[in-house]
């Protein structure tokens, strides 16, 4: 089979003059903490990003198939977003929020805009584990509460307090920080007890949840927290209504339900601008970073009035949070989603990558798995379709080809057996088509 070319594009990178590859790579192990981890076996420098692509030091240009693990929305260093970073930073670069500044309240009205119901109210932080922390405070100030309900297989961040609702061995450092935390059963169609053909699913799956509230915290749960789709977990899509039984449950227990929006917000998911709304349920607290920011430090929580108001007795602050330089920004991604089109776009080419794919399931074995909406989608790999034994080294194996062919992918689950597809929203037809080549050629290389 031929190898596939990557469209043509008018973008030009421009010359490198920076350090070599190697000395990039010596500086980082000599300095720069051991559990950093970087993608393939012959890492990759990365010196040059525009729109859809990048380029290495030697100018070679690939398709970037995971957005900067899902965060680069609108397109590397968008022209757009990058003049109002510039503009904001040459005339006032810094400036807290005990100082007035109109881009504060500008871009959070865009933001609250977004939101449906009560949601109106915006916090900004500068990471996604900070809003987590953010998000869990809240529950537990607002409800009197300490207990939290997470899910296994969940990601929530990389701080202590990411930590605890996180449940991935390998993103959990043996510390026993978390008491008052507990996990349900992950809604995990292909692997877990129920599975796509079983109608109830969301309730069974729901149920367990009901059953910690029952037996593990009677009368104490503050929150229940879940990303909207699981994105380190390999893009597991819940199954229809889990969610909204899942609420029903954790409000009449007291609780407050949080959505982490971190992966899923802000129109990747093609059908729907927030992932919550694929099941259709409204939460209490909603966190967001990667995407709003297109790259740039920028994380917000967003609350109804009642629970930002049980915060209103202490002092929040956070120096860089709703800085005007993110706030221009902030403001700036949301205009070109809506401008460029960029959510009906990720429906549309995300439709189309996925129908390809689900057609190389016929052809090649090691799919077990093709789920997600939009520019989210996961390939679940398996040694055997029968027994669904995680097909680790056969991902690997995929992910090194395809970055071979140009294209960048990323991978995630538990033994790191599926491989996350999230490129910025701008890609176009030629690109999709692309994507599904490249999938055909390494499937065909195991
Ligand atoms: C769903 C989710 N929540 C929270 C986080 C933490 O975000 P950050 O790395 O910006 O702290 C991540 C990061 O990957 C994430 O995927």
């Amino acid at each position: 089979m031929t190898t596939p070319t990557l469209p043509a594009t008018s973008l030009r990178p421009r010359a490198y003059t920076g350090p070599a590859r190697a000395a990039v790579l010596a500086q980082r192990r000599q300095h720069v903490h051991p559990s950093i981890f970087h993608y393939y076996r012959e890492p990759l420098l990365l010196v040059e990003g525009q729109m859809q692509y990048v380029w290495d030091e030697q100018g070679r240009r690939y398709l970037d198939g995971l957005g900067g693990i899902v965060t680069v929305s609108v397109g590397h260093c968008h022209p757009h977003v990058m003049a109002a970073g510039h503009r904001q930073s040459e005339v006032l670069q810094h400036a807290t929020t005990i100082y007035l500044h109109p881009n504060l309240g500008a871009f959070a009205g865009q933001l609250a805009a977004r939101l449906p119901g009560e949601l109106k109210v915006c916090y900004f932080v500068n990471s996604g584990s900070e809003a987590t922390d953010l998000a869990l405070l809240m529950a537990r100030v607002y409800t009197g509460n300490y207990d939290v309900i997470a899910l296994r297989n969940a990601y929530h961040g990389g701080n202590a307090s990411g930590m605890t609702v996180t449940a991935h061995s390998s993103w959990k450092f043996n510390v026993p920080h978390s008491f008052g935390v507990h996990h349900a059963i992950a809604p995990y169609p292909y692997r877990g007890p129920y599975g796509y053909d079983d109608a109830e699913a969301g309730r069974k799956y729901a149920d367990d949840v009901k059953s910690l509230i029952d037996y593990a915290t009677p009368g104490r749960v503050a929150a229940f927290i879940a990303e909207s789709i699981q994105g380190v977990g390999g893009f597991v899509e819940f199954p229809p209504h889990y969610l909204q039984h899942v609420y029903a449950h954790v409000r009449a227990a007291g609780g407050v339900c949080i959505a982490d929006e971190v992966q899923t917000g802000f129109g990747r998911l093609g059908t729907d601008f927030w992932g919550f709304e694929t099941q259709g349920v409204v939460p209490d607290i909603v966190t967001m970073a990667k995407g709003i920011g297109n790259g740039y430090p920028l994380a917000a929580v967003v609350t109804t009035p009642q629970i930002a108001a049980a915060l209103t007795g202490k002092i929040h602050f956070n120096t860089f949070g709703g800085n005007p330089v993110a706030m221009a920004i902030g403001s700036a991604v949301l205009e070109v989603i809506e401008r460029e089109k960029l959510q009906a776009n990720s429906l549309q080419m995300g439709r189309r990558i996925k129908a390809g794919l689900e057609k190389l399931q016929s052809k090649h074995p090691e799919i077990g798995d093709v789920r997600g909406r939009g520019l989210l989608l996961g390939v679940e790999i398996v040694k055997d379709r029968r027994t669904k034994a995680p097909g680790q080294a056969e991902c690997t194996a995929v992910h090194e080809a395809a970055r071979e062919m140009g294209l960048l992918l990323g991978k995630g689950g538990l033994w790191g057996q599926t491989i996350r597809l999230a490129p910025p929203m701008c890609i176009n037809a030629a690109d999709a088509d692309f994507i599904v080549e490249v999938f055909d050629a390494a499937f065909s290389r195991l």
